[in-house]
């Protein structure tokens, strides 16, 4: 009965993706507030983007009407598309709309909203807007301010974890007064230390110092980051844990009294403390460790009067001891995970905890989860620039589907990726009933996922999913730092190919081209395109010869040139010819399956199913994708290669003499001067942009020729900053 209940929840989520959601009523019975029994009259959600429309999906199914509130930018976005009724709160500008308090609170009036859902972000996590949203009559879907204002100070939630037995990080309780100060402190309990902002979350305003010289550097950036993004520049500093993991634990409570604790989730694949992958339950913790982070974690909520769904993060090391890092009162953007695994959704929980309902889910409930689940975070941002964002309009999109992926986003075809927000895309969720098909689920997901139009991670996501530490679960915080240590190293055409994936990707390359050949000559010559033929593939900067023949050649005698033959060698359910390819070293079977859309290429290698992505497809090049690394692919006769090794190389540019801003945003910073010696990481200018301040360092010895900047000036992407001489 009970394991039927959090299938059936499991499908719920599945069924009701965007655009295809059905209505379904709810089971469970609840103490009514709205005049029919409903929880609410009209739930207002207070932010945009996938969240905006998650919680949405959540309320359709409970009956509550929703509304959305949208920005100038955002006025044909998804979510306020997806609402009942939306409210414009202004311009584009965050400040201005999803953190524009007084215009908010007029939507709600204007509406009738007597509930507000603020997701995550935004001011999901900002007390006065609960006491705003409170003091207007209406229920704030959320914690009480108390929590929120105690667990949003890093010093603060950091004495009540001490006070409530909770293991804490060695480090200085309080905040540092100066960089002198923080000198003094790093000092005492030894680099390397963490630098954070008492205000951060999201990775802004916090960075590891392994000496004096960091600390300082730091130190210094981190008080500007924190004092432009929080307004709020106090500074704490903790011993740094080497080789940490990032496990954190979901709990839940309600208005009277009780809490419990979810199984774990781990986060340890971060780039700059910004998670990436997320997985649930964690490969490290043991049952043992599970329950006594969980006890831990409910032991903080009763310290702080907490009711409604939050998280508490932990850092652990590999011999399994685990401090507290930091509460997070909202929902997390990584909840999914643990709705698969527990099949609950955290969102009506929510709702029924701030209608005054106590909980309907026990502690024992709740630790006989199933299965498997992975998030990964698909962002449209340059792995290849830094992670910086990359904005534009998303010309083709297309999610993946199966019976176990789940994809929260709040984009389709057509829509644009803004500078002014988050530049997330989704969040690509698979469940299996172990970690080992749960990451074979989302290998595949990620390799159907359709993006074009924008830059984006999931090539350097998929290229994780191969790497044998990940496949193993040997995680860590600096995973990415150490097995990606350079912007190029994460490029999408240097993510590595095994030699497997690279003689897949030569054979479907070929598949293609005979493919195309067939449908040029279709109505005429079929026998020719039958026949055996021979071509050169450049890839890599090598040549490879291949033959291509229909594989019932073989099968069925050399004189299979007919129709009949090809036809036979189609099996039901379509698809185009069996191909033979043969590498220099192996044979390899092939069939193009078809998809109907230029852009993905289901096939079938040596029996198994895999996707091929066409980036573009020229008369004789193919730029491809496969398990998320980018090839060219050149597919010519044996006379045209002979030829193409006499062709001039093109010129590429040099950048080590010239610095360029790597996306739109300000200059905040020069910091050299014409004629002044840089040295190869020495800082040369600060831009900023999406409130990350992001140092341009030179990459070789030189001589700056001019300033071609201003400090203040506004950059485009790849404007040239300074050059050298
Ligand atoms: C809450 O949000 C308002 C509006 O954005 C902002 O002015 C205020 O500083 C925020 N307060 C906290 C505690 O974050
Ligand atoms: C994906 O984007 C996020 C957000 O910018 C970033 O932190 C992360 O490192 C990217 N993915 C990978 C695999 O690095």
């Amino acid at each position: 009965m009970q394991s039927r209940r959090r299938l059936l929840a499991c499908l719920r989520f599945l069924a009701a993706a965007p655009g295809g959601e059905r209505h379904l009523s709810s089971t469970a019975a609840g103490s009514a507030r709205a005049a029919d029994g409903r929880l609410f009259n009209k739930l207002l959600v207070a932010n945009r983007g996938e969240i905006a429309v998650r919680v949405m999906r959540t309320a359709k199914r409970l009956g509550i009407p929703t509304v959305a509130i949208y920005s100038e930018a955002d006025a044909a976005a998804v979510h306020a598309r997806y609402a009942n009724e939306a409210v414009c709160v202004g311009p584009a500008a965050s400040t201005a709309s999803y953190l524009n308090i007084p215009a908010i609170l007029a939507a709600m009036k204007q509406t009738g909203a007597d509930a507000v859902h603020p997701g995550y972000g935004f001011l999901s996590e900002n007390a006065s807007f609960v006491e705003a949203v409170e003091g207007a009559g209406a229920t704030f879907v959320g914690p009480p301010t108390y929590a929120v204002e105690k667990m949003g100070d890093k010093v603060e939630s950091k004495k009540f974890a001490a006070a409530a037995q909770v293991n804490t990080i060695p480090g200085w309780a309080g905040v540092t007064e100066n960089a002198d100060h923080a000198l003094t402190v790093a000092k005492d309990i030894g680099f390397p230390v963490m630098i954070k902002a008492s205000a951060g979350g999201g990775g802004k305003g916090m960075r590891v110092a392994w000496s004096e010289k960091e600390l300082r550097e730091g130190y210094e950036l981190c008080t500007q980051e924190a004092a432009s993004a929080f307004g709020d520049s106090r500074m704490l500093i903790e011993k740094f844990i080497e080789q940490p993991r990032h496990i954190e634990i979901q709990v839940l409570g309600d208005k009277h009294g009780n809490v419990v604790y979810f199984p774990e989730r781990e986060c340890s694949i971060q780039r700059r403390n910004q998670k990436v992958i997320e997985e649930a339950p964690s490969p490290l913790v043991t049952p043992e460790m599970r329950r006594a982070m969980g006890e831990q974690a409910v032991a903080l909520c009763k310290a702080v009067g907490y009711h409604s769904a939050g998280t508490v993060e932990f850092l652990a090391n590999p011999q399994r001891q685990f401090y507290f890092l930091e509460m997070n009162t909202r929902l997390q953007v990584e909840h999914p995970i643990t709705e698969m695994i527990t099949g609950q959704d955290l969102v009506e929980h929510m709702l029924r905890v701030a209608a005054g309902q106590p909980l309907t889910v026990t502690q024992d409930q709740l630790l006989h989860c199933s299965g498997w689940a992975m998030e990964c975070r698909v962002y449209a941002e340059d792995p290849a620039r830094g992670f910086l964002p990359s904005i534009g309009r998303l010309q083709h999109y297309r999610e993946p589907r199966g019976p176990s992926v789940r994809c929260d986003s709040g984009v389709q075809e057509g829509s644009e990726i803004s500078m002014h927000y988050d530049p997330l895309i989704s969040k690509l969720v698979t469940h299996g009933v172990d970690r080992q098909s749960a990451l074979a689920g989302m290998r595949r997901a990620l390799d159907s996922y359709v993006i074009r139009g924008v830059r984006h991670n999931a090539t350097l996501l998929r290229s994780v999913l191969d790497v044998p530490q990940f496949v193993e679960g040997d995680l860590s915080t600096a995973f990415l730092a150490q097995h990606y240590p350079t912007p190029a190293s994460s490029a999408p055409n240097r993510l590595p190919l095994s030699s497997q994936q690279a003689d897949e990707l030569l054979a479907m390359a070929a598949m293609l081209w005979v493919g195309k050949q067939r449908r040029l000559s279709s109505g005429g010559d079929v026998a020719q395109v039958q026949a055996e033929t021979q071509l050169v593939l450049t890839m890599d900067e090598q040549q490879v010869p291949v033959t291509v023949r229909p594989a019932e050649a073989r099968m069925v005698g050399a004189a299979a040139t007919t129709t009949t033959s090809a036809a036979a060698a189609t099996p039901p359910g379509g698809g185009g010819q069996a191909l033979e390819v043969q590498l220099p070293h192996r044979i390899m079977y092939v069939r193009d399956c078809g998809t109907g859309n230029a852009q993905l290429v289901r096939a079938e290698v040596d029996g198994q199913a895999a996707v091929l992505q066409v980036l573009e497809a020229g008369p004789r090049q193919y730029a491809l994708q496969h398990c998320g690394a980018q090839r060219v692919v050149q597919v010519d006769g044996v006379l045209a290669a002979q030829l193409a090794r006499h062709m001039p190389v093109p010129h590429v540019e040099d950048f080590s003499k010239v610095i360029r801003s790597p996306m739109p945003g300000t200059l905040v910073s020069v910091t050299v001067k014409q004629g002044q010696r840089v040295a190869p990481g020495d800082e040369v200018a600060v831009v900023e942009a999406m409130k990350m301040r992001n140092v341009l360092r030179a990459e070789v010895d030189g001589v700056v020729g001019a300033v071609e900047a201003e400090a203040g000036a506004v950059v485009a992407a790849d404007q040239v900053i300074v050059r050298f001489s």
